[in-house]
């Protein structure tokens, strides 16, 4: 297939490397020059553009069988996401309109998941998030969705939190002393390691569908206490401090607790994880810290 991933960063590179390993025709979009030479040591084709520019877009090639947009915003607020998501988004729809694709994945994130009772989410729970940043997630899910009535070949697939080589939120906060248990530590953390991300959007590439959505974790959601007490004894550091639980103010702060589930991805993308849990996950950086300790 020829393949284009917009936004060749943390996710896309590795996923563009593995794309070519299985002979794909790969190019990879991004709007620095400077990763060009590392887009093609990854067997990747450079192209240089912004999403958010669509006179940058109208001057690519657009015969593409596949289109991945793992474009991120590096934090930011609400505009920020509107810019680089939404707009993004739109951008893509109408430069890739007419064009010969078969599939579209988006990588949204399960931040659209506003619960925050520790209750078990499926795609078919409601998506009605409080933080700002997330509405517009769903706002662009939703334009992607609506865009499928037009034959435009979108899958959404709502992303955990990405864990991997030199990433992964609680844990670095844990390695630099800074994280806190809050409360009693109830609180459950949902991820999915940066490998078992790109083998999942690889599968949506080859076998999902159109118009649909899938949840990206793995298998085994944590509590907070039993991840940074698994780290503590695996790392024989000390368990962080506790906070006291900011459990009323949550909501307004758009923190969520639930536990993702990935039964669908399992059932319909069939797929197998390459790390079910972050224990299977986390062990390769637990040994290289021990060996440099
Ligand atoms: N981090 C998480 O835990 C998490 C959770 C859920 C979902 N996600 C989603 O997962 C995806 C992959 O994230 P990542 O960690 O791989 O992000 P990343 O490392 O920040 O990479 C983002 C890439 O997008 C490119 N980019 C940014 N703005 C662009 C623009 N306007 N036009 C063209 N390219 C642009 C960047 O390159 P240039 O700067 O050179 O343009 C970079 O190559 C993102 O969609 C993110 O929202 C992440």
């Amino acid at each position: 297939m020829r393949v284009l991933i917009v936004g060749c960063g943390y996710v896309g590179l590795p996923l563009g490397k593995e794309l070519v390993r299985l002979g794909h025709d790969v190019f990879g979009l991004r709007r620095s020059v400077l990763a060009a030479d590392e887009m093609r040591t990854a067997g990747i084709q450079p192209l240089l553009a912004d999403v958010t520019q669509p006179d940058s877009l109208a001057k690519l090639p657009r015969d593409f069988d596949w289109v991945v947009n793992c474009t991120a915003s590096g934090g930011g607020g609400a505009e920020d996401y509107r810019k680089i998501y939404l707009e993004g988004n739109r951008n893509l729809v109408a430069w890739l309109a007419g064009a010969p694709l078969k599939k579209f994945v988006y990588t949204s994130s399960t931040s659209v998941y506003g619960q925050n009772d520790g209750s078990i989410v499926t795609e078919n729970s409601p998506a009605e998030p409080e933080a700002a940043t997330s509405k517009v997630l769903i706002e662009t899910e939703q334009l992607l969705l609506a865009a499928t009535k037009n034959n435009f070949p979108a899958i959404v697939l709502r992303v955990a939190g990405i864990y991997g080589p030199a990433r992964g939120h609680s844990f670095k906060q844990f390695l630099r002393g800074e994280a806190r248990i809050e409360g009693d530590g109830a609180r459950w953390l949902n991820m999915i390691h940066r490998d078992d991300l790109i083998g999942v959007i690889s599968a949506a590439l080859a076998g999902g569908k159109p118009g649909e959505i899938y949840n990206v974790v793995d298998n085994q959601p944590v509590n907070q206490r039993s991840f940074f007490a698994w780290l503590a004894a695996e790392l024989q550091a000390p368990m962080p401090a506790t906070i006291a639980s900011e459990s009323e103010g949550w909501r307004r702060r758009g923190i969520t607790n639930k536990r993702i589930s990935n039964a669908k991805l399992v059932a319909e993308l069939n797929y197998q994880f390459k790390f079910p849990d972050f224990r299977a996950g986390y062990a390769e950086e637990i040994v290289k810290i021990k060996t440099r300790s």
